[in-house]
């Protein structure tokens, strides 16, 4: 009720500051302006990310003085009381603009956004952000930094978790649809702005560690990584942010050619840039900048727009511009860029519009967890089902081993900031639910880590919960015990949480030990063994495929979790996952994908090492997994692939078609992937470049055909000269249920 009245006194007082009349206009705000203030909008500061609140007096005064435009993690009232300093106390009556991680939800935790990925469901991922967005904006949130576009070819870097993996057509469709969810058609209170980020390249650093150097050619850049940032942009996107990496040995933050050139001038973008966190200052580090005003200097005039918590701008740039280093008209367009998103936002009219209290007890609500099963199931990918292991038959004695078996807040993932009122569902809850718990018996059987310390800084559990209490040999002995008397063995490893994410690149990424030891002598007692991988990245599964009967990757799934692997180790949903990153049989095959060149001594990707030919002594050069791999309960056969003409003029488009057949007892979703080559080019194309799919449900015991669209536009690439081109030539048309070679369907057709 308090709130209510605040928000409609609020209101008024932006109605009586003119805010709301029909003339308002941002050219008269901006002439009423000082050049403090207008630097004042290009400054973003920064609440307490865990309560969402803010204590430092200083940012108030600050605030009140017009002297920020932006506050990112706050939530709350903390958000109502700023508002009310900004809309009442500073002269002009401004609104902020308060920004958060929204990643993958906020009550309602989703799964992380590579395995949202994984469902290749555009729809459902939509629908996702849609909740995410709702939730968040009833506590004062209007805008997150989603979708992250950053293409991934290196699982050593944990923020692989984040992003959509490797493939530019599928990263720009999902980074679309993640856009489109969050921001609607902006008509709504839940609906908020999106942020393209991290632009550009932050998925590519050297050795997979992170904020580490990228470099590549342009040419690679347009052709590989640029598409995703493109595509939501092309969506709409109302912001965008630099990211921390340098490039051709400059740091995004101060890269004009980047944040001008190729996002502005070559992609459309019309939004609002700003940078990542305290980025600025990073410029120093790099050694770009000796001290805070040259950095910001340096970045202004590159065609930032908000400086995120460095305080660059708001300590440096009125004396720069009064020094002639900085040109007033970029203090300008920044300022201007700010006020627009705030107006398209609606703040001016309703400065708390994102600020419903009263709704805050729907976040988490029923129909939001039912959004995060679904999508939660949609998002698991099956890679072994052997002698059909899975799925658990009524009745059967399961053991649930392992210590991510029941650790509640490891199935969040590396990025929700505000699951706690919401606990996510573990697997052995979600079993024992499922099958009851009289059939489902758990032990830990170890630790996530051998190094406790390293676990106790990452782990959202106390070390007893985690089992640090009890001897190592008991541990095990337990979980031998209880694996003994099963029917079957349902392992749960992998990963904590925070083993993925921002700051969380790992070197050696196979199940850690002690968990892959246990899994040995699990395997050992001759049972069949379900393993259930729960990560934040592809990890290397060599001995597992070789030794496990079934692997169900289940990544970090969020508040349904438990209920969501139920849902498929049942049967209850048929597994439908599909990978969107290559899986490496070891460290040594990184960077691994399926698009990539064929060299002039090509291999087969199963091929035995030869000399000379672009191989390895010690590994075949295929995936343990590929790209568009998964399985599901029955298969789907695909024959009859066709193409509606054999010649096509550039600007036609090609109509494929496949028929599928499900010969299985059970209905399946099965993703049908088409993928081109371009034979001969003016420069090299890869071996596969996927340019489409479609998901459909096969009905048990049942054929139909499925039509893909080929746009030729789809076929070009950027040439030499950077510009975008379609070449006539032949191009091979490959379609099937994922990149295998083995697995494709062919034919061809000229392209005059
Ligand atoms: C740093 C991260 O790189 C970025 O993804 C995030 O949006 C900002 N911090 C703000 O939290």
């Amino acid at each position: 009720m308090k709130k209510t009245l605040l928000t409609t006194l609020s209101l008024c007082l932006a109605m009586v500051s003119g805010f709301a009349q029909e003339n308002f206009s941002i050219d008269s705000l901006m002439a009423k302006m000082t050049l403090e203030e207008k630097i004042g909008q290009m400054n973003q500061l920064v609440g307490n990310i865990l309560t969402g609140s803010i204590s430092n007096s200083g940012i108030k005064a600050k605030i009140s003085a017009g002297q920020v435009g932006s506050i990112l993690n706050a939530r709350g009232e903390s958000v109502a009381a700023l508002q009310k300093i900004a809309v009442e106390q500073t002269r002009l009556g401004i609104p902020l603009v308060f920004g958060l991680d929204v990643i993958h939800g906020y009550e309602t935790c989703f799964p992380i956004p590579l395995a949202m990925a994984s469902s290749w469901n555009l729809e459902t991922i939509t629908e996702a952000c849609q909740v995410a967005g709702q939730e968040a904006s009833r506590d004062g949130i209007a805008w997150t930094f989603t979708p992250m576009c950053d293409i991934a070819r290196d699982p050593r870097w944990g923020r692989i978790a984040e992003g959509a993996g490797e493939d530019p057509y599928l990263g720009g469709e999902i980074a679309a649809a993640q856009v489109r969810g969050f921001q609607g058609n902006l008509d709504k209170p839940t609906d908020i702005a999106a942020c393209v980020k991290h632009f550009a390249l932050y998925g590519a650093p050297q050795a997979g560690r992170d904020y580490y150097t990228v470099d590549m050619s342009r040419q690679q850049m347009f052709n590989e990584y640029l598409w995703p940032y493109h595509a939501a942009v092309k969506a709409g996107a109302l912001t965008a942010m630099s990211s921390f990496n340098e490039f051709e040995s400059l740091p995004l933050t101060c890269h004009k050619y980047m944040l001008q050139t190729v996002l502005r001038d070559i992609m459309g973008f019309q939004g609002m840039l700003v940078t990542d966190y305290a980025a600025i200052r990073e410029i120093l580090q790099h050694g770009a900048a000796a001290d805070l005003k040259e950095a910001s200097v340096r970045s202004a005039n590159a065609g930032v727009d908000m400086d995120m918590v460095a305080e660059g701008f708001s300590t440096t740039l009125a004396d720069a511009v009064r020094e002639g280093l900085v040109d007033e008209a970029i203090v300008d367009r920044a300022c201007r860029r700010v006020l627009e998103l705030k107006k398209k936002l609606g703040l001016f009219e309703n400065p708390y519009k994102y600020n419903r209290p009263e709704e805050l007890e729907l976040n988490g609500s029923a129909q939001n967890r039912a959004v995060a099963r679904k999508m939660g199931a949609q998002s698991i990918v099956l890679l072994k089902n052997e002698s059909e292991v899975l799925p658990l038959a009524p009745g059967k004695k399961i053991a649930v081993v392992g210590p991510l078996a029941d650790l509640s807040m490891e199935m969040i993932g590396c990025w929700a900031v505000r699951p706690q009122n919401h606990r996510p569902v573990t697997l052995l809850q979600g079993l024992q639910q499922r099958f009851g718990a009289e059939n489902v018996k758990f032990a830990r059987g170890c630790h996530v880590l051998e190094n406790e310390a390293l676990e106790n800084q990452i782990s959202f559990h106390d070390r007893k919960d985690r089992g640090w209490d009890i001897p190592s040999d008991k541990l095990r002995k337990e979980a031998l015990s209880i694996a003994k008397k099963s029917d079957v063995i349902v392992a749960a490893m992998g990963e904590l949480a925070e083993m993925s994410g921002e700051g969380s690149s790992r070197a050696d990424i196979t199940i850690p030990e002690p968990q892959r030891g246990l899994l040995k002598e699990l395997v050992a007692t001759g049972k069949p063994v379900v393993l259930v991988v729960m990560s934040g990245r592809p990890l290397i599964l060599d001995w597992e495929d070789e030794n496990v009967d079934g692997i169900v990757y289940a990544w970090h799934l969020g508040s349904e979790a438990g209920n969501a692997i139920a849902d498929v180790l049942s049967g209850d949903v048929n597994p439908s996952g599909r990978l969107t990153v290559s899986f490496p049989r070891c460290v040594g095959q990184i960077p691994i994908h399926y698009n990539h060149k064929n060299t002039g001594r090509p291999a087969g990707d199963f091929q035995p090492y030869k000399k000379y030919i672009s191989l390895y002594q010690d590994v075949v050069n295929a995936p343990l997994y590929p790209f568009g791999y998964g399985l599901s309960y029955g298969k789907v056969e695909y024959s009859d692939l066709k193409l509606s003409s054999a010649k096509a003029a550039v600007g036609d488009k090609l109509s494929v078609s496949v028929k599928l057949k499900n010969p299985s007892e059970r209905d399946i979703t099965e993703t049908v992937q088409l993928y081109i080559r371009d034979k001969v080019g003016s420069i090299t194309r890869p071996v596969k470049e996927l340019k489409g799919f479609r998901q459909v449900c096969v009905k048990a015991g049942s054929e139909m055909t499925v039509e893909l669209e080929l746009d030729s536009a789809k076929l070009g690439f950027y040439n030499s000269e950077l510009q975008y081109v379609v070449e006539p030539g032949e191009f091979d048309v490959m379609v099937g249920p994922s990149s295998d070679s083995r697995s494709l369907l062919r034919s061809s057709f000229v392209l005059e």
